[in-house]
Formats: structure tokens, sequence, C-alpha cells
């Protein structure tokens, strides 16, 4: 199977796209956001002890299982374990996920072109108007943008691995690197800017509980793109000999690289033509910040640069977002796509027009849940609360089975894959690993406390957004 597999031409090929991956919308908003309500610099110690400790160990079990088996996340568990085994449904439910969160992320891709053509061409005074996003998700011209980027997400992947997700990331992820670099040397150079840096970087050890702690896990899961499939099927065209283990560590700096960066684009930016926002006034949405509170403040900037500077910043910024996102939800789409390839020996275009039809209908019923149908607006109640289909997909999805599936994913590597199989699947391609302190590292930490973290936030998540009691 693995001759005729298609591969990254090369390591950094495979770290740009699995970089790629990781930045997106959360680097860009959630995390600099999270990170100024939650005790700033106290939240970022947290959040780097998590990346290290906790999400890289998962990390390369992700790649591992993927370069090893040559395979997407359906594919990889039955060739462990074998078709019969009880795991395949592991394998899944690592492949519904993407399916489902693509849904999600593809609606708010949309409104982020929507937001970048409004802003190129002029309409920033409409986009500034808190009032316009209500009515522009809920307007014809969504469609027209849904049908836009599944276009383009469409012509990228049917190129493939190498001409296609690699190139993209190869074009993409420097161009967003840089567009990044501007916006924030850019945002530094404005007056008061100081006092938002302030704000992201002063510690406040007395913001960290519970929930804090929690939330710090799950925003950097979601950033790593962990639980999804995509990093084994990512790994599965990578080849045995290219070094897995300096790629995932360098994937991991890389995206919390950008999402610290980030936040020196967008606390600075708020702080500086806003003087009096509070921190704790920020709304937790990524959506309603980017849709609602930023176009205010890049409007706020024509005052100091005119109407067409501020325009050039508002598009620099959703051109960054928009980069960001297409990565990721290309990598997003690549996992039920490589399974309908090999399970189904479909051709990527016939695979393409498979999800086309089907993503595609989900994602016109998310798009209508917002108040266009009634059926899909109140979609059910749990909770104590009525949830939009939109909701559903992400209180499921996103916010439960992600974690489950990295539990499973540690679960099938120590007791079904075995540490020492695992350890030298690992270790090829990177001499040094054997005997490491990372090695001795994962063998403990994923037999001990990695799954048990992963249970606790499981269950408190079900606890809490199904039955409204949290534990924490
Ligand atoms: N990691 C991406 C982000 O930070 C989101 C993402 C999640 C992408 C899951 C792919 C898969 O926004």
């Amino acid at each position: 199977m693995s001759e005729n597999r298609e591969h990254f031409s090369s390591r950094i090929g495979f770290i740009l796209a699995a970089a790629g991956s990781a930045v997106g919308i959360g680097n860009m908003v959630g995390f600099p956001v999270a990170a100024t309500k939650n005790g700033g610099g106290a939240f970022l110690v947290i959040y780097a002890l998590f990346v290290v400790f906790l999400c890289i160990p998962i990390m390369l079990a992700e790649m591992g299982l993927g370069r090893r088996t040559q395979s997407d996340p359906q594919g990889a568990y039955i060739s462990i374990a074998g078709a019969s085994s009880k795991w395949r449904f592991a394998g899944w439910l690592a492949v519904i996920t993407p399916f489902m969160i693509g849904v999600f992320y593809m609606v708010v891709t949309v409104w982020i072109l929507g937001y970048l053509v409004h802003a190129l061409t002029g309409g920033l005074d409409v986009i500034a108007d808190p009032e316009y996003f209500g009515k522009f998700i809920n307007g014809n011209s969504v469609f027209v943008y849904l049908i836009a980027v599944a276009a383009l997400v469409y012509a990228i992947l049917v190129m493939g691995v190498r001409n296609g997700i690699e190139l993209a990331a190869r074009i993409m992820m420097p161009a967003l690197f840089v567009m990044l670099l501007i916006m924030v040397v850019f945002v530094l150079t404005l007056d008061n800017a100081f006092a938002g840096v302030k704000f992201y970087l002063v510690p406040d050890f007395s913001a960290i509980n519970g929930t804090v702690i929690s939330g710090a896990l799950s925003q950097a899961f979601f950033s790593l793109s962990l639980g999804m499939g995509i990093l084994i099927t990512y790994g599965s065209y990578l080849r045995k000999h290219n070094d897995l283990i300096g790629s995932a560590k360098l994937v991991a700096i890389a995206d919390s690289l950008v999402a610290f960066t980030a936040g020196l684009m967008i606390l600075p930016a708020i702080f500086a033509l806003e003087p009096n926002t509070n921190p704790g006034d920020l709304s937790d949405s990524s959506v309603a910040m980017i849709f609602t509170f930023l176009p205010k403040i890049f409007m706020e900037l024509q005052t100091s640069i005119g109407y067409f500077g501020a325009s050039a910043v508002a598009s620099l910024f959703f051109l960054l977002v928009f980069f960001a996102a297409i990565t990721s939800l290309v990598s997003i789409i690549e996992v039920p796509t490589a399974t309908l390839v090999r399970k189904y020996n479909m051709s990527r275009k016939k695979a393409l027009g498979t999800l086309a039809l089907t993503m595609g209908t989900l994602t016109l019923i998310a798009t209508a849940s917002f108040g266009m149908v009634d059926m899909f607006t109140d979609f059910v109640g749990y909770g104590g609360k009525s949830k939009s289909f939109f909701d559903v997909i992400e209180d499921v999805f996103y916010q439960t089975v992600l974690p489950f599936n990295g539990l499973l994913i540690c679960l099938f590597v120590v007791w079904h894959w075995k540490q020492d199989k695992f350890n030298a699947s690992l270790g090829e391609g990177n001499s040094r690993f054997a005997g490491s302190f990372l090695q001795k590292y994962m063998n403990f930490s994923l037999r001990t406390f990695i799954p048990v973290i992963l249970a606790v936030v499981f269950i408190n998540t079900v606890l809490d957004i199904y039955f409204g009691m949290p534990l924490f």
C-alpha cells in the first residue's frame, strides 16, 4: 500500500502542512482573548506546560500511528488491531469527527471570506456595524461565499497531497507569517499599544482556577488539531525515514508561536483604540470577537490613517485569518477523503464529490440554523438551553468528542499497539529517541496521568454541557 501512497515531498512539506492545520481561527483570536481574560502570563505558562507535557505525546501517538500504518484513521486502527476488533469504532469516530467539524469550520470560514470581501471592496463601514453580522449570516450572499470556499478547498484537495495540500501550505503559511508580522509591527506603533501588551502578558495567578486550567487544555488540544484523525492522516503521508519527533516539536512550536504572536496583534489593537476596555468585557466567543468587535476597532483606525488605510489593515487581518482557516479546513476534509479513497477505492475526485454532497447538505443546514429555518435554529434542547444545529455540532464534536478521541488513542497505543512497538516505530528516522528522556517520559505519561486527565475533562464536559452540572 505504501508504495502507491502519495507522500509529502519532504519533512518540511509535512511540517508546513501540519502547522497549516494547527494554525487556525483558534490561534488568531481564541488564544489571545482566552489568555487576556484568564490570568495573562499565568495562562501562557499553563498553556505551554500542557503543550509540552500533554499534547506533544498525543501528537506523537497520532503521527506515529499514521506513519506506521500508512493509513487514514479508520484503516490505521484496524491495520494494527484487526478488522473485527472493537477498535474499529475508534477509527470510525476519528473519521466522523472531522467530517462533522468540517461542517462547523466551513460555516465560519465562509463568514470570514464574506468579511474579507467587504473589507477589500470598501465596505469596512458596513461590517463595522455590530448589527450587520446577524443580517449577513442570514442573507443570501453566504451561499455565494459558501460555493467559493467549497470550490477553493476542492481545488486544493483534488490535486492530492503534494501538489494540493503541501503546495497550499507552502504558499499560505509563509504568507501568513509575513502578514502577521506586518500587523504586529503596525499595531505596536499605535499610541497606548503597550497597555494591551501589559494585559496580555502580566501574570495574575489569582485568576487561575479549575475552569481556566481545563480551558487551557481544551484550547491547546484544539489548537494543535489533536483528536481529529488529522495528524494520523498527515503522518501517513510521511516516509519512514523522516524524523517524526523533531517534526512534531516544530509543529507545536510554530503553532504556539503564532498563537502567542497573534496576541501581540489583537490586544494592543483593542487597547490602543478603545483604552477603556476592561479585559473582563471581552467576549469569550471568537466569533463575536472577529465579526462584531474587531471590525469596529478597525473602523476607529480611520481617524489616524484614513478610511483607505483602515480598510487595508482590516483586509490584511481577514486575509490572514482566511489563510489560517483554509489550511485547517483542507486538513479536516482530507481525513474523510483519504478514508473514502482507500476503503471504497474511489478516485480523489469522486471522494470529494461524495463529500461535497454530504457535507455540503449538512453545511447548508448549519448555515440555515441561525434563524433562516426554525426547525434547525431550535433544533433540540438540553442542559436547560435550546440549541441550533450548529450549536449541537460544536457541543458534541468540538467540545465532547475531541478529548474522547485523544483518550482513545492513548489507550490504543499503550494497551493495544504496545509501547515497545510504538517506541520502535517512533524511533525510525531519529536515532536519538531510543533511551532518551522524551521516550521515558512518554512511556510513563501515556499510561498514567495523560489518559486520566483526558478522561476527567471528558466527564466534566459531558456533565457540564448536557446536564448543566460541571465537576469544576
Ligand atoms: N487548530 C485549528 C485552530 O487552531 C483548528 C482545527 C481544529 C483545525 C481541528 C483542524 C482541526 O483553529
